[in-house]
């Protein structure tokens, strides 16, 4: 199989679906803790065309790995028996079979334009897309927030990556110019207008190059920080301790766990605070809070790294209203509010800035919010 067109022996294909990649405006490392998050999703996207097969043959090709089609039998499909790309594909189905529902294999084309290892949900996209794809062809329905937990179990259980669930809401829910303000603990979800070119306004992405893998362990060790926090002070999770109980809180807890929890109670405020401004049209006052959230990450989740620092303070020197590393951390892509007429100044600053420290030159782009996950044929 090389390509679309010939998904299975020249036989035309059932359907193309497509499911974007993220940022996330505000509230990083809060989702698994129950609380609120407001990602945009990206114009680039994972595509798939996908065709059923009744042989229980799931096979992949990825225009991206290029090579040959990995080839799996789904009936044989179990938590660590797939190896790279083909593992978040092939997650979605196993998945789906682990919840019951009769699904079989597929010839599947992958091609992607999310750039992968950049802290901007690659792997979600592939992940929703093949969700979407076979929700539809097998007429499941499951509705967005089912596909997107459904996405998110692929990934906890058989990709061993124990993320929340921000990443796959964003990639199935967003809605063209608009934000997601999303309550992780219900998935109560509301569209927030986001009409950055109405304010005069981009938001550029700095893809710093330096790739993270959650899966390392450290992601892990984050999350059940929190976790332990929460049980020390009673809580079903830290999305229940307000910011008017935070010092008192803090004086319960060990030295080590004090300041995950300012983290996360601070960043839930500041997800608040942000809707509130976006209701209230005011997009530029949004920026100090993007980066109060940054010296959050970086000094008490520590979660940044010296490029993401790097990015951050280079783009707010050179007039960026605000700028914060987005995604999970360790490496990945920071996202920075501009006005129109900055944004090139901005770019220019961060990738002369990385040049100068030894670093690779980041990948920069402007982002506007786009649509999630969707069958285009
Ligand atoms: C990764 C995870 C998400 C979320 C973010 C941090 O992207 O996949 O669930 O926890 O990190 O906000």
């Amino acid at each position: 199989m090389t390509g679309p067109q010939s998904v299975r022996d020249g036989a035309a294909p059932e359907g193309i679906w497509a499911a974007p990649g993220r940022v996330n405006l505000i509230g990083e490392h809060t989702d698994y803790n129950d609380g609120f998050v407001l990602p945009v999703a990206l114009p680039h996207a994972a595509r798939a065309t996908v065709r059923l097969r009744a042989d229980g043959v799931l096979r992949l090709h990825s225009e991206q790995a290029g090579g040959a089609a990995v080839e799996l039998v789904v009936a044989d499909l179990a938590p660590g028996t797939v190896d790279g790309w083909a593992k978040y594909p092939a997650a979605v189905v196993w998945t789906l079979r682990a919840a019951g529902y009769d699904v079989g294999g597929a010839d599947v084309h992958i091609d992607s334009d999310v750039p992968t290892g950049a802290g901007l949900s690659s792997s979600a996209a592939i992940e929703c897309v093949l969700a979407a794809a076979y929700n539809d062809l097998h007429g499941l329905g499951l509705d967005g927030p089912a596909l997107a937990r459904l996405a998110q179990r692929a990934e906890n259980a058989f990709v061993g990556v124990p993320c929340g669930i921000m990443d796959q809401m964003a990639s199935v829910c967003c809605t063209e110019g608009n934000a997601l303000f999303l309550d992780t603990r219900d998935l109560a979800q509301r569209q927030v207008p986001l009409d950055l070119a109405g304010a005069g306004l981009r938001l550029l992405v700095v893809d710093t190059g330096v790739k993270h893998d959650l899966a390392d362990g450290a992601y892990a060790e984050l999350r059940a920080g929190c976790e332990r926090a929460a049980a020390l002070l009673g809580l079903a999770a830290l999305r229940d301790l307000d910011p008017a109980g935070l010092p008192a809180a803090l004086d319960r807890l060990p030295a080590e766990l004090r300041p995950l929890v300012r983290h996360v109670v601070t960043e839930n405020a500041r997800v608040e605070r942000a809707v509130a401004l976006l209701d209230a049209g005011d997009l530029a006052a949004l920026g100090p809070i993007l980066t109060a959230g940054h010296a959050s990450l970086r000094d008490d989740y520590r979660v940044s790294c010296p490029e993401t620092d790097l990015a951050v303070d280079t783009a707010v020197a050179a007039g960026a209203l605000g700028a914060r590393m987005t995604g999970g951390g360790f490496g990945g892509s920071v996202i920075a509010l501009v006005t129109a007429e900055r944004l090139d100044a901005v770019a220019d600053a961060v990738t002369a800035a990385f040049t100068a420290a030894g670093y690779a030159a980041p990948r920069t782009f402007a982002a506007t919010p786009a649509a999630g996950a969707r069958r285009l044929a």
